[in-house]
């Protein structure tokens, strides 16, 4: 089925003759909803069968809202690395870019896979090997080349490569993948040097981003592997210890960072409810904790425990308990419980009892947090992230969906009432918190 949305707007870069590139999606990386990349390469067929001889170099394949016609977001949770697609559209004069029109999916990984998880060859490799990726005809290239109208650097040569911008693959992960990277992968002394400048890098960026109504200065503010700590502290100073000791329900709390600051540092019983969590779908001891060194480190300051095992049991000790449950089910239990009803069971009954609802970076389940405070008749805090919108169409502001994190906070603030106050925490990221007192 071919695939379009609606054609293309006045006055765009659309003079070429349209053209098909066929491919296998190597890489897809996207830009807000406006823009899709799609790196493309010949066929790979899965391990076990016999495997096609890459031949040409990888083509990107753009869409864009302006010659795509619409946003974009349809085409990236439709497509997948491993996919084979054929797009349409016209290609830019260096011949290695093409803006889409139209495509249509001809095979897709998850049909022919054979339930292997798709991995692209290693490009930097097979460059170095002398084959290339792709398999397209093309025109023959000229220079100047855009993506999504940012000029990108010609290949430079390595005496002036440490002018080049870090990859940021290489950097993370210690790993690139795309097919023609212009950026720079310094190697030994080079790379220790580089991570000291990515971090510096990284750290200005997460300033820069800051709300403009954010009183915290960069120098106050701490790295993300600390936004459980700063976030329990917080709790403590706005509720008090008094509140808190009657328990904390926290949503979506993954791993249990929030819980151990609270539960195991300062003795406040917590109950993490998270389809991640380990138990079953009533609360439950935490057993096997994952305790990481930074957790280690403490336990081992605080109380001199030395094995892994110590500190397992140390914490299965505190009073801290999961639940392996969505917060629409916890919803769900509230509502049955708060009735009085038969159905009711005396774990749920006893996380009614809790004090406060709170949840850091809570992803699907922010609205969750407001919606069981609600049910509980509890105060509430939260911490938003991402906005995950098209999860939610049915949020609205007034006549416009809710799409932005901005949009978010202002339909997390009318739904949880007028009393709702904001409040930032002192690390890097995501630091707006929403609360009830
Ligand atoms: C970004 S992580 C944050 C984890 C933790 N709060 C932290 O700050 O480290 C988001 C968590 O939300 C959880 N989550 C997603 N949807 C959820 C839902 N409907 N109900 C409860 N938890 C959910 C995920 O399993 C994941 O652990």
């Amino acid at each position: 089925m071919e695939c379009s949305a609606g054609g293309h707007f006045p006055g765009q870069r659309l003079s070429g003759p349209q053209e098909l590139l066929e491919g296998q999606v190597l890489h897809k990386r996207s830009c807000g909803n406006k823009l899709l990349f799609l790196e493309l390469g010949a066929a790979q067929q899965p391990k076990n069968s016999m495997q096609l001889p890459a031949s040409a170099q990888s083509r990107e394949a753009i869409f864009s809202f302006e010659v795509y016609g619409t946003e974009v977001r349809e085409v990236r949770k439709q497509v997948s690395v491993g996919d084979t697609v054929s797009c349409k559209g016209t290609w830019r004069s260096c011949g290695r870019i093409l803006d889409v029109f139209s495509y249509s999916m001809l095979c897709r990984w998850a049909d022919v896979g054979g339930g292997e998880t798709f991995a692209a060859p290693d490009a930097r490799k097979a460059d170095e090997m002398g084959h290339g990726l792709a398999n397209t005809k093309m025109p023959q290239s000229s220079n100047d080349c855009t993506i999504g109208g940012v000029p990108q650097p010609p290949p430079v040569p390595d005496s002036t490569a440490r002018r080049r911008a870090l990859c940021k693959f290489w950097m993370s992960n210690g790993i690139c993948r795309r097919t023609q990277c212009n950026c720079y992968h310094p190697e030994g002394d080079d790379l220790k040097a580089a991570r000291v400048r990515w971090r510096q890098e990284q750290l200005q960026r997460a300033a820069s981003n800051a709300q403009p109504d954010d009183p915290h200065p960069k120098q106050e503010k701490k790295g993300h592997a600390a936004r459980a700590a700063v976030f329990a502290e917080w709790l403590c100073e706005v509720f008090g210890d008094d509140i808190l000791r009657g328990g904390v329900v926290d949503i979506a709390g993954g791993r249990g960072e929030l819980a151990f600051e609270l539960s195991v540092k300062r003795n406040i019983p917590c109950i993490v409810l998270d389809p991640r969590c380990p138990g079953a779908d009533r609360p439950a001891p935490w057993n096997d904790w994952h305790v990481s060194r930074q957790q280690r480190a403490w336990l081992k300051s605080q109380f001199g425990l030395r094995s892994y095992s110590e500190c397992q049991a140390h914490v299965l000790a505190c009073p801290l308990r999961q639940c392996q449950v969505p917060v629409e089910t916890a919803i769900e239990k509230a509502r049955i419980s708060m009735k009085k009803s038969s159905e009711a069971s005396p774990e749920w009954e006893d996380l009614c009892s809790f004090r406060v609802v709170v949840g850091l970076h809570p992803d699907q389940a922010t609205g969750g947090v407001i919606e069981l405070a609600k049910e509980l008749g509890r105060p509430f805090a939260v911490v938003p992230c991402c906005t995950f919108a098209d999860e939610f169409p049915e949020r609205h502001l007034e006549q416009r969906p809710v799409r932005t994190y901005a949009d978010l906070i202002e339909w997390l603030q009318v739904t949880a009432g007028p009393a709702t106050r904001k409040d930032f925490l002192r690390f890097f990221g995501k630091n707006l918190v929403l609360f009830s007192r």
